[in-house]
C-alpha cells in the first residue's frame, strides 16, 4: 500500500506523521520504504540517514527521468537502509527545487508512480512525504498513491484550508488516479484541555470530512524524537504519543479493505 501524507500548509506534521508511521511499520516487521519529496529533507533527517556527495536520492532519480543524468539506474538504487531495521529510505536533496520546472515542462508527472510500481513488490508499505504545496512533487505522489491522509494541526488557518486542499485532490483523482482514496483527516497537535481544537474538529466533521479516530497530542517528545533522530517507535516505545502512532497506523491498514 502507497500511503501520502500531505497538506498544502507547512509545520502541521506532514514529516512527523510520515515518518512515525513508516518506523512503526518497520518496527511491526513489514519492509517500509519512505520517500521524502519535500526539498527540506526533514523527515530523511528524522529518520537517521546522512546524505553524502555519494548517496542518490530521489532527486538523482528525477535527473535521471529528464536525462540530466545519463544513466539507466533501477529505482531501488535510490533506496537505503536506516539504522533502523525493516525502514529505508528514497532520501530528499536540495536539488528538487533546480529539477522540478524541468520535470513540469516535459510532462514527467507518471514517473513517480512507474518508479513505485517496480519498487511495490519489494516492500510491504510505502510512505510518501511532501512539501508544504501542492506542487509537481505532491501531485506526482498523489497520482502514485493508493490512499492519502491530510494531517490537520488543530488551527482555524488549517480547518479553513482542508475544504480547497480536498477539492485539489479530488480533481486530481478525477483527472489521473481513480482508485485513489481519503482515508482521512489526522488529528495532530491536540490538546484535550483547550476548547478550540475539539470545535474544529466539530466544525469538520459536520462538514461530513472522514476524521480518523486515532488523535496525535501535543507533546515535546516529538520534537525530543525529532533532535535525536530516532522516531517514537524507537525513541519511546511504551510512551502515550507512540501508543498514539501504532492506533494511527491500525485505523490506516483497516481501511485499506
Ligand atoms: N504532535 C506534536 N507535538 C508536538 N510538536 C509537534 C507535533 N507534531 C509536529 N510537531 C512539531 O511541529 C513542527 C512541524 O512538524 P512537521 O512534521 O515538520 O510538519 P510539516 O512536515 O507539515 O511541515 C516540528 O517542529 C515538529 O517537531
Ligand atoms: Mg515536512
Amino acid at each position: 500500500m502507497i500511503i501520502v501524507v500531505f497538506n498544502q500548509k507547512g509545520g502541521v506534521g506532514k514529516s512527523t506523521i510520515s515518518t512515525n508511521l513508516a518506523a512503526q511499520s518497520a518496527k511491526l516487521g513489514h519492509k517500509t520504504l519512505l520517500v521524502d519529496l519535500d526539498a527540506q529533507g526533514n523527515s530523511t533527517h528524522y529518520v537517521g540517514f546522512n546524505v553524502s556527495e555519494k548517496s542518490l536520492t530521489v532527486a538523482d532519480m528525477f535527473k535521471q527521468v529528464v536525462g540530466i543524468f545519463r544513466t539507466a539506474k533501477k529505482p531501488n538504487a535510490f533506496v537505503h537502509a536506516t539504522p533502523y531495521e525493516n525502514l529505508f529510505v528514497m532520501p530528499s536533496s536540495p536539488a528538487l527545487a533546480e529539477v522540478e520546472r524541468e520535470l513540469e515542462s516535459r510532462y514527467k508527472i507518471f514517473k513517480l508512480k512507474d518508479a513505485l510500481k517496480e519498487l511495490k513488490d519489494e516492500f510491504d508499505n510505502i510512505f510518501i512525504d511532501t512539501p508544504p504545496n501542492f506542487n509537481f512533487y505532491s501531485k506526482a505522489a498523489l497520482i502514485a498513491a493508493d490512499g492519502f491522509c491530510v494531517p490537520f494541526d488543530c488551527d482555524d488557518f488549517s480547518a479553513q484550508a482542508i475544504e480547497r486542499l480536498l477539492e485539489n485532490a479530488m480533481e486530481l483523482k478525477e483527472d489521473h488516479n481513480p482508485q485513489l482514496r481519503l482515508l482521512g483527516i489526522v488529528v495532530n497537535q491536540f490538546n484535550s484541555q483547550a476548547k478550540l481544537p475539539r470545535e474544529l474538529i466539530e466544525t469538520l466533521k459536520q462538514q461530513d470530512l472522514p476524521v480518523l479516530e486515532s488523535y496525535i497530542s501535543a507533546t515535546v517528545k516529538v520534537k525530543e524524537s525529532h533532535s535525536k533522530r530516532m522516531p517514537l517507535p524507537f525513541y519511546l516505545p511504551k510512551h502515550k504519543v507512540t501508543n498514539q502512532i501504532a492506533a494511527l497506523f491500525e485505523e490506516l491498514n483497516a481501511s485499506k479493505t
